[in-house]
């Protein structure tokens, strides 16, 4: 793809109350070629050259406090909202060339159409605070069930990454079709999703008592079973045994997953206002 590879332009954003490096480059428009720095507003994601202008926007224009779309999450300080392609065409856009930033390994669509949008924020009094995102197409032949997702420098390592990773398992569940995010996956997001899968599995197989198949681990997570066998594999937990493949958590395992601090944010369902759009 011949965007990806073109020299990076922007060298900086400043977002909310932080400023971070970029990673790659970003298409964006000619005007902007030039800047060192672009000035989001969090809120709508507008961007300007100068931090002037950004200021000057934030007290005139926007009176927004929080993305576009419908929250469809809500447990302590985090937020999450849905945000409609087709609707907030401009918003899905400039999410995008903020998050091509900081992704190197693939295309990412610019037509934002076929894409719902999922904007993960912290809350306080202020507003609400655009942390990362996750995109998922409206329909996947593949049972994808995540497109894109980023968490913003700033706050990455913070557990934000499985938090999104989560919310996209709990709307596979509502939609009772198994999902798995596209690929290629890059090293990060690989990392985050074997974190991930790992976690959830180990949490299952610590507490089961008895036997367990590959099919009920996928029915109980919406895991596809391709991504449980690849998970086992990689922990050292598939053994064969008597002529047949099982499943053995060592203790020295229940010890390590027992002692693993999860610092994500936790996800009750119960709090996720949301139906499949089909
Ligand atoms: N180096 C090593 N491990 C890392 C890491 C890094 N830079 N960043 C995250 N991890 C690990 C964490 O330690 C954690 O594992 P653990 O729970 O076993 O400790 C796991 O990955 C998930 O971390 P988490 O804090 O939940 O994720 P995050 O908020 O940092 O977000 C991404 C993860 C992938 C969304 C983020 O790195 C990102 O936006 N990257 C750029 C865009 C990208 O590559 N997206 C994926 C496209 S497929
Ligand atoms: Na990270």
């Amino acid at each position: 793809h011949e965007e990806a590879t073109k020299v990076k332009n922007i060298n900086r954003i400043a977002i909310g109350k932080y400023e971070m490096n970029t990673w790659y480059f970003s298409p964006f428009p000619k005007e902007y070629a030039n800047c060192d720095t672009l000035y989001w507003c969090e809120y709508d994601l507008a961007y300007f050259a100068r931090r002037e202008h950004l200021e000057r926007y934030v007290r005139t224009r926007c009176k927004r406090r929080h993305p576009p779309g419908d929250e469809i999450f809500r447990q302590g300080e985090m937020a999450v909202y849905e945000i409609d392609s087709r609707v907030e065409r401009v918003f899905c856009e400039n999410l995008c060339l903020l998050a091509k930033l900081f992704l190197d390994h693939k295309t990412l669509y610019f037509d934002v159409q076929p894409f719902l949008f999922y904007a993960i924020c912290t809350c306080d009094d202020q507003g609400a605070h655009i942390v990362g995102y996750f995109s998922k197409e409206r329909v996947s032949a593949e049972d994808y069930n995540l497109a894109c997702i980023l968490t913003l420098p700033c706050y990455q390592r913070r557990g934000y990454g499985k938090f999104m990773i989560s919310i996209s398992y709990e709307l596979s569940k509502r939609e009772k079709k198994l999902g798995t995010p596209e690929r290629p996956l890059s090293d990060l997001g690989l990392v985050s999703y074997r974190s991930y899968w790992a976690t959830k599995m180990l949490e299952i197989l610590c507490k089961h008592k008895g036997t367990i198949s590959i099919q009920e681990l996928s029915d109980m997570t919406f895991f596809r079973p391709e991504d449980i066998i690849s998970t086992l594999q990689a922990l050292d937990l598939l053994k064969y045994f008597g002529g047949q493949h099982s499943i053995y958590v060592s203790p020295k395992m229940v010890e390590q997953y027992v002692n693993k601090k999860d610092n994500s944010p936790p996800v009750d369902p119960a709090r996720l206002q949301w139906t499949p759009h089909s």
